[in-house]
């Protein structure tokens, strides 16, 4: 049985400790039985462990518990020095953040080549693209030197940072630039004339990848000219990833995967008008693994690349400010039974000077919101501010564990990934932190051969 990597148990065993965990009471509550913005409606606080709520009760300053919890789960930094916190964490916090931990596929960069970009190249593209596009393109280069492949197929290639480097850089490579996107596509283009890449060197496609697009695998086939192919995202989001799975099982030409997901909040789960939804391992599937839409969005965040708020300074963050206000602001407009379930629980349209004050934060959601000024009074959001304003704390901590599960969320959707390549009798599948998680949160390259006829 393949070991995924850094685990030293089975892929049985894995599976088995990860899907328990996320399937627990805590963490299924955690990652979207109550949703942060609920908190205060259904007292979620409340609903945690009584040991844990009153430690970090009795914590000076929330900040510590923030600082601590996300410490517990971080493998990216070696020489940290975790803040002194004050007194001793209960037994059960610390078992279940080393589960947490431990069911978390390893995020630190595995060592790998690296390529110093030109600077006509790396002119168009910011610090994190830079770096990216630096180790893909090494690892892309080594694999098909290695397979004797010519031939990259990059699906949702955006502006073509990474295909048109594959193209300027190495003159054996032919590229097939996909997206779903013309403007994109138009982008990508305008950069391959700009270094005077040839068509013939770098082709491009606008073509949106589903399930639906039998005409993709023919047009794929034709372009790949009887030559071994290798298939490569770099963050190709939600389910796109998935159908790159498919192809790279099912298209008897392409020979290797190297796919970097994104946006899991895209994933679409399964369901009779979705057959082909998440999960699409047959292993996920027979333990009805589901992850809710709250999880997906859950799995989109970065808990190391919080910045490390300074604890000596007053917590005036207009960032912890917005989730109390939001929460806050929810509960007062359950209990008026203003409904605003049909209209959008996310933009709200606050801006940053929104937070200085609940009333101005609930005034200006509010008009964003369309409902009618009178419809609550200044005394009203006076009242529900004094009431719910020492709770800052409380929204903060279920935040944070909230974002915490990010990587168990990430890890389920990678090893259904992996569980499926290796289903569908791939070799040589892993699952490989490519970037340096803390510039490139969404880090897990998908890799896996077969042999291409
Ligand atoms: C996050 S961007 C990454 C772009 C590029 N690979 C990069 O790293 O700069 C994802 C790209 O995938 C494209 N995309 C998303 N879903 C797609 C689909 N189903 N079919 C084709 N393109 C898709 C988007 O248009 C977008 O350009």
């Amino acid at each position: 049985m393949p070991a995924l990597l850094g685990t030293t148990q089975g892929l049985d065993d894995y599976a088995t400790s990860l899907c328990d965990l996320l399937e627990s009471p805590l963490v299924r509550q955690i990652t979207g039985g109550i949703h942060v913005n609920d908190a205060l409606i259904q007292n979620a606080w409340d609903a945690l462990p009584q040991e844990w709520t009153r430690w970090w009760s009795s914590l000076p300053d929330h900040r510590r518990a923030q600082h601590h919890l996300i410490d517990s789960i971080d493998d990216t930094h070696d020489s940290f020095t975790p803040e002194p916190l004050v007194g001793i964490p209960p037994d059960s916090l610390t078992k279940w953040l080393e589960q947490l931990r431990s069911a978390s596929l390893p995020r630190a960069q595995r060592a790998g080549p690296s390529i110093d970009l030109p600077s006509e190249l790396t002119a168009q593209m910011n610090t994190k693209k830079i770096a990216e596009v630096s180790v893909a393109a090494a690892f892309i280069q080594d694999a098909c030197t290695e397979r004797n492949i010519t031939r990259v197929i990059d699906i949702g290639s955006g502006q073509g940072y990474l295909s048109v480097t594959l193209a300027y850089l190495f003159p054996q490579l032919r590229v097939l630039a996909i997206d779903g996107s013309k403007s994109q596509i138009a982008a990508s283009r305008s950069f391959a004339e700009t270094l005077g890449v040839p068509e013939d060197k770098l082709n491009h496609l606008v073509r949106y990848v589903d399930r639906k697009t039998p005409a993709l695998a023919e047009e794929m086939t034709i372009w790949a000219d009887g030559q071994k192919c290798i298939l490569v995202g770099l963050h190709a989001c939600g389910q796109l990833s998935e159908h790159m799975l498919r192809y790279f099982t099912q298209l008897p030409f392409v020979d290797s995967l190297a796919a970097v997901g994104c946006c899991y909040n895209h994933i679409v789960p399964r369901s009779p008008e979705c057959p082909d939804g998440f999960p699409i391992s047959a292993r996920l599937r027979s333990r009805h693994v589901t992850l809710s839409a709250t999880a997906l969005m859950t799995g989109c965040q970065a808990p190391n690349n919080w910045e490390r708020t300074d604890l000596c300074s007053p917590d005036d963050s207009a960032f912890s400010n917005r989730r109390l206000y939001r929460a806050i602001l929810e509960k007062l407009l359950h209990d008026k039974q203003i409904d605003i379930s049909a209209k959008s629980r996310t933009p709200w349209g606050i801006r940053k000077g929104d937070t200085v004050s609940f009333v101005k934060f609930a005034r200006r959601a509010m008009y964003s919101l369309g409902i009618e000024e009178d419809a609550v009074s200044d005394e009203d959001l006076i009242e529900y501010d004094e009431k719910y304003r020492d709770c800052k704390g409380q929204i903060a901590i279920l935040w944070t564990l909230s974002v915490l599960c990010c990587k168990l969320v990430e890890s389920v959707i990678a090893l259904d990934r992996y569980c499926y390549l290796v289903e569908q009798g791939a070799r040589e599948v892993d699952v490989v932190p490519i970037f340096d998680y803390r510039v490139s949160p969404r880090n897990l390259m998908m890799v896996a051969r077969k042999d291409a006829v």
